[in-house]
């Protein structure tokens, strides 16, 4: 008999009688977190300080993800697709009794704000996290949301949402309204079947042009009209209510700075406070995504609230206990390529390193270095989340946190978002809605060429990689990647000299390059000359570079991956290419005849093929790992694979075949 007592911070007992003993057993207090990534494990942090057991759901496609790793229990739903696994009520009901979960945390998007699932929940006597379906449904319905706003006083854009679409009743309604006013799709969305009427002569041609427009997208012609607001600023305030009739209010946020509809930096409180309060455009009735700013200048955990709310206790805090402190910026992480219109990108997060976390720095995320942004979901790969006194300071240690935050791997939108908290307007706090369309030409400046200095540091870091790593794997005798040092032992007193091809962008930089006895390098590039020395170390799980340029020292983080140098800096980043690898070519003779070989002892990661696959030169073939470095194993030539000699996780030696080609010439024969 499992009994419920009260909320789920109640223990759940079981009585278990065996003969004539009767155990009292206690069943945890338990969570399901009905969702994925980032917000899954903010959710399972709170719960593990709360001493609440958590469980997960995942789809196949999550099975190794960082919130199945960190939750006390975990159940695959199904495959990839959010349908089949997600958003599978039915499903996710079925772990809920299998883990005994008192409550089930919807997290924000999937399910978060579905009516039928939080009805489902109470059907079954499962607290749903969140407020009662009926809240749901109404703030879900713009005019109905609206209606409501409207009955409790709150101001809302003025318009017309009515049933009459004549010309003339539009056109009324307009002039009462004020021009200009925006003659929106009823059905619209994405920007479509939206048109602004300065005056009442541009009204009906305004009018046509938006009907045909909502016509041709959604096969429904009838519009709204709404007061035009010139650069709207996107406020949100938060608010907190409980089943006890409680409520209080957290302040505001500002979440103006958007893209593609989506929002990208977020900060509390609000820039405008003065001007907050003039229109509303709609309400969520669930746990938001930029919820942290909110959390970090009041100093309270809203998923701890939300838990004990739901448990039938009353809000921690009284309005008056609630004191706004300081300042507070979200910058969202995502795979992305902004120069491409922001275009949603996958892949795996070769390497990854953040800014350290302290009570002044949240790192919100799911993913882990080695883990992949799958195609299937969104692609948001952190919130960057800091606090400081006030917006000045903040903003200071947004910009100095996000220089910390170095992925390679995949496209991201860091750069963007420096650029964006640096620009003068975003610093005066000048944002609205259009601030990135607006801004455009600034935000995304033509690239400049890669200072020589720079240039010089990548050619250094590739120099003394090469030379650890060779170091590592050379045999006693055999160093003939050191000039100084003859097979004899005896000291050749000549300046070695070597000629480096490094790729800026698409442009081939030429860097001559001496190495000097002491140690030191006079690096050539055009008219130019630089001494050089430096040493690469290690700090924590990161490489990185010190470099003298000319006298000049700097520090910066050094990842060498797939034929690429990447060079963090304080204050910026860059991005060598290698036209031709030196370790690949040190080997390519053999490569070019026998197939791919191992270009030094290490693991495969990754096999990208397999016997009968047909690829062209430069294909990669597989992925491995030496010197926490990963190689990129390209085809040396255009043919179709006879075997692949090692699978993921095994071990290859020096040189070793990888990859077997098909004869083509036997097989013509
Ligand atoms: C770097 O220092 C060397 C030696 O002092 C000098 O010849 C060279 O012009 C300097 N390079 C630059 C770019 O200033």
């Amino acid at each position: 008999v499992a009994q419920k007592l009260e909320g789920f911070f109640h223990k759940y007992c079981i009585f278990v009688k065996v003969f004539e003993h009767v155990f009292l057993l206690e069943v945890a207090y338990c969570i399901l977190i009905a969702n994925r990534g980032e917000i899954a494990c903010r959710v399972m942090r709170t719960a593990k300080k709360m001493g609440v057991k958590s469980v997960a759901v995942y789809s196949e496609a999550d099975r190794n993800s960082m919130h199945v790793a960190m939750a006390d229990e975990a159940y695959c739903i199904g495959p990839a697709p959010s349908q089949q696994s997600y958003l599978a009520m039915e499903k996710i009901m079925q772990v809920a009794k299998v883990s005994a979960a008192q409550a089930i945390h919807p997290g924000y998007g999937f399910l978060s704000e579905n009516t039928e699932f939080a009805e489902l929940c109470k059907q079954e006597g499962i607290i749903f996290i969140g407020p009662p379906s009926s809240a749901i449904r109404d703030m879900g319905i713009k005019s109905t949301s609206k209606a409501i706003m409207s009955a409790a006083g709150v101001p809302v854009v003025e318009g017309y949402h009515g049933e009459d679409q004549s010309d003339e009743c539009l056109k009324e309604h307009a002039k009462r309204i004020g021009y200009p006013v925006m003659i929106k799709a009823v059905r619209g969305g994405g920007g479509k079947g939206m048109r602004i009427a300065h005056s009442e002569k541009e009204f009906l041609d305004q009018l046509e042009s938006a009907r045909r427009e909502a016509k041709k997208s959604f096969n429904d012609d009838a519009v709204l009209i709404e007061k035009f607001v010139d650069n709207p600023r996107h406020v949100e305030v938060q608010v907190f209510g409980d089943q006890h009739g409680n409520a209080v209010y957290l302040f505001e946020r500002d979440c103006s700075v958007q893209r593609r509809h989506q929002k990208i930096i977020e900060e509390a409180p609000g820039v405008s406070r003065n001007v907050l309060g003039v229109h509303s455009e709609k309400m969520n009735t669930r746990l938001q995504v930029e919820h942290p700013v909110t959390e970090m200048i009041t100093g309270t955990d809203l998923v701890e609230w939300q838990l004990r709310v739901a448990a039938g206790e009353k809000i921690p805090l009284m309005q008056e206990d609630i004191v706004l402190q300081g300042h507070a910026f979200e910058a969202r992480i995502y795979a992305e390529d902004p120069n491409n219109n922001f275009m949603p990108g996958a892949g795996p997060l070769l390497h990854l390193t953040t800014p350290p976390p302290d009570s002044f720095t949240r790192i919100e995320t799911g993913v882990r270095q080695g883990d992949e942004v799958s195609v299937h979901y969104d692609p948001m790969i952190a919130k960057l989340v800091v606090w400081a006194e006030d917006r000045q300071a903040a903003l200071r240690k947004l910009r100095y946190s996000l220089h910390q935050y170095n992925i390679v791997g995949l496209s991201t939108n860091i750069d963007f978002l420096l650029s964006l908290s640096g620009h003068p307007q975003f610093e005066a706090g000048n944002v609205h809605t259009n601030f990135i369309p607006q801004h455009h030409d600034e935000l995304f400046p033509t690239k400049k060429a890669t200072p020589h200095e720079v240039m010089c540091q990548a050619a250094l870091g590739l120099i003394l990689k090469e030379k650890m790593l060779t170091d590592a794997f050379r045999d006693q005798s055999d160093d003939k990647f050191s000039p100084f040092a003859s097979s004899t032992g005896r000291r050749i007193n000549i300046c070695y000299t070597r000629k480096l091809s490094l790729l800026d962008g698409e442009n081939i930089v030429d860097v001559a390059v001496s190495y000097n006895q002491e140690g030191s390098y006079k690096m050539q590039i055009q008219d130019e000359t630089f001494l050089i020395s430096g040493e690469i170390f290690n700090e924590g799980d990161s490489v990185y570079l010190r470099s003298s340029v000319n006298g000049t020292v700097c520090k910066s983080k050094l990842v060498i991956l797939d034929n690429t140098i990447y060079l963090f800096f304080p204050e910026g980043s860059a991005q060598i290419g290698l036209p031709v690898p030196k370790y690949l070519s040190a080997v390519s003779s053999v490569g070019m005849q026998s197939g791919a070989v191992a270009p030094m002892t290490g693991t495969v990661e990754k096999v990208f093929v397999k016997a009968g696959d047909k690829v062209k030169i430069g294909d990669p073939l597989m992925v491995m790992i030496a010197m926490k470095m990963e190689h990129t194993i390209r085809a040396p030539k255009a043919g179709v694979i006879k075997k692949v000699n090692f699978q993921e996780g095994a071990q290859a030696n020096r040189h070793a075949p990888l990859v077997e080609f098909v004869d083509e010439e036997a097989e013509s024969k």
